[in-house]
């Protein structure tokens, strides 16, 4: 049996990798601490609950739109509008199942082989392997921590080529919590002009930000806007990871119609139960709880940003957005595999290493667990850098 090409090209993902070896040192009886998580561990708005249940009981049960439904579709150019300043009408809009399908589409209809797609690193895990599976080759783009591990003018320009099809902007950044101005968003589409570069502006993070204002990439010029693609979704900013919802929205209309032509032809349309339910998490109707879960994330951030930055040999990234820190461990190891797999053997807490994110020297730790893991989490982390430095 020869399995195809194209799946021999990506990799597993890192992340889910290590949430499957927590999971099976705990079934083995182990105490874990788990600090890989990329999902909020708060329940869902109330009035979002309500509405899908309000669905199952009015059955609607049954096939809808391929992109969505006219009435959600609304309701997400309301929140662009609203949030975002940006117009799109629901024919610029698909709705799939979870952002990371509106991603590996938007790869599948734009990335071909010969294309470059250039992703800033440290970077979200998926984004290389859904550049590479489709043919397209990644140009991983160092950034630098001094800049807080964002991409500068100079190196996108020197990234750039005449073979980049497509620049992808996480913002607010998983796993580095950095979040763009719209000074540095400005400058980047200066930079992008005159080129045929589209972007991927990934904003599923954009609700959780500390102490800044997130900007929209699209909503920066004319011609950012002409060139965006808007990624957004519900899994973090709502707590619904796994209702499964995401959705995009571009200027071309051609983008969606080919994305909903490929969705049409494999998943067809996201849950309808889920569709009817997102109506009341985008319209305004869960933004206290959203906030709710905002003002928490804050909280935790400051609590494990005050406890890592103590420890000797450590070094976080002070994230202003997202729910991760981003630490380097280089004064006390090189190989963020080696140490987070040494961290977890010995003391149980399962963090993320810096190499699934194309970081070597640096692992991910994320803050959407509860006061008390953190607390514990870091005590052992604490105890576990003590011992290296000996
Ligand atoms: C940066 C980033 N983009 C997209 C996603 C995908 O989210 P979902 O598919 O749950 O909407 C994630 C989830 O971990 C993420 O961290």
């Amino acid at each position: 049996m020869t399995l195809s090409a194209r799946i021999g090209r990506m990799e597993e993902s890192l992340t889910l990798a290590m949430a499957q070896k927590a999971r099976e040192l705990k079934a083995a009886g182990r105490e874990t601490l788990n600090l890989s998580a990329g999902e909020p561990n708060f329940d869902v708005p109330q009035v979002v609950k309500e509405e899908a249940i309000a669905a199952i009981n009015s059955a609607f049960n049954k096939y809808t739109a391929v992109s969505g439904t006219d009435e959600l579709k609304a309701a997400i150019a309301g929140k662009l509008k609203r949030d975002n300043n940006l117009d799109y009408s629901p024919k610029n809009i698909v709705v799939s199942n979870g952002a990371k399908h509106s991603l590996f589409q938007l790869f599948a209809v734009l990335a071909d082989f010969g294309d470059e797609v250039i992703i800033p690193a440290p970077a979200w895990v998926s984004y290389p392997e859904m550049a590479r599976y489709h043919g397209a080759k990644a140009v991983l783009t160092q950034t630098k921590s001094e800049n807080g591990f964002k991409i500068t003018p100079k190196e996108l320009e020197a990234a750039l080529s005449d073979k980049t099809k497509i620049v992808v902007i996480g913002s607010p950044s998983n796993p580095t919590g950095s979040v763009y101005s719209r000074d540095e968003l400005a400058a980047l589409g200066e930079v992008l002009k005159g080129t045929k570069a589209l972007v991927i502006s990934d904003e599923i993070y954009e609700k959780l930000v500390y102490g800044v204002k997130f900007s929209a990439c699209a909503s920066i010029s004319r011609d950012l806007y002409e060139r965006t693609i808007t990624v957004n979704g519900l899994s973090k900013s709502v707590a619904m990871t796994g209702w499964r919802l995401g959705y995009f929205a571009a200027a071309d209309e051609q983008i969606a119609k080919a994305v909903t032509k490929l969705q049409s032809q494999s998943t067809t349309n996201p849950c309808s139960i889920v569709q009817k339910a997102a109506i009341a998490a985008l319209d305004g109707r869960a933004d206290k709880d959203i906030e709710t879960m905002r003002r928490r994330f804050e909280k935790r951030r400051d609590l494990a940003l005050g406890l890592i930055s103590k420890i000797d040999g450590l070094k976080p990234i002070a994230p202003d957005g997202a729910f991760y820190l981003f630490v380097s461990h280089e004064a006390l190891e090189k190989d963020s595999t080696a140490f987070c797999l040494k961290l977890l053997d010995e003391y149980g807490v399962v963090c993320t290493p810096g190499i699934g994110f194309s970081q070597e020297g640096y692992f991910r730790m994320s803050f959407a667990a509860n006061e008390e893991v953190i607390e514990k989490a870091i005590a052992q982390i604490a105890k576990f850098a003590d011992g290296y430095r000996r």
